[in-house]
């Protein structure tokens, strides 16, 4: 029997963190696993790591650009979004996680989150200033009180050299995480 993200997609959105470097890991990671993952970056994501790589190590087009005639899936956004399993945002930005609290869909990732019935993982990654910020810990308790789930951030030195938790989490325990909510789906 098929388990985790074998044969299912998965929809890997990637947005302006600095850790944005260790999302081409988790793309090839679920992909090992048997998943077709399709990757869609805000425009802050692809100032980090380039939508080219995550084309060229998904084997499927990138979605950044909303309005531009592009891909079939770009102009079918909602179609896309009742075609994935789950929506993995790794990492995930202060600003991601309060568009998507306020029920904002202004680009790619926040737009397919907004039309998708998939569950939503979601993987912040910040400054320890930032993640402790009351407005992100409401934002936070916002989307886990409708059904979002969040791997939370890891504690250790940040990228501003600064120590506490804000780090992406591991990706082991991301993937760990996705295969035992795909898992869940497929016994419903
Ligand atoms: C070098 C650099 C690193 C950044 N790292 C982070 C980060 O780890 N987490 C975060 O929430 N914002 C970070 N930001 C700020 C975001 O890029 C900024 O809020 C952006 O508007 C996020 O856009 P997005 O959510 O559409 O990707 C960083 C900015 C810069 C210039």
């Amino acid at each position: 029997m098929a388990k985790g993200p074998e044969g299912k997609t998965i929809l890997l959105g990637v947005t302006g963190s600095i850790a944005a470097y260790k999302a081409p890991a988790i793309l090839r990671r679920l992909k090992g696993l048997g998943a077709d993952v399709i990757v869609a970056m805000t425009k802050a994501g692809t100032e980090f790591v380039t939508p080219l790589t995550f084309r060229a190590l998904s084997g499927n087009p990138v979605l950044v650009e909303m309005f531009e005639p592009a891909t079939e899936w770009q102009i079918e956004h909602v179609i896309l979004a009742q075609k994935v399993d789950l929506v993995l945002i790794a990492p995930a930005t202060a600003n991601i996680i309060g568009k998507i609290a306020s029920g904002i869909a202004d680009d790619m990732v926040s737009l397919t989150v907004m039309a998708t019935k998939a569950p939503v993982m979601i993987a912040p990654a910040m400054n320890v200033d930032m993640y402790e910020n009351p407005i992100v810990q409401e934002n936070i308790k916002k989307l886990k009180g409708v059904g979002y789930t969040f791997v939370e951030p890891g504690v250790g030195v940040l990228a501003t050299g600064v120590e506490g938790r804000g780090r992406l989490a591991e990706l082991e325990e991301i993937v760990e995480k996705v295969c035992k909510l795909l898992s869940e789906e497929r016994g419903r």
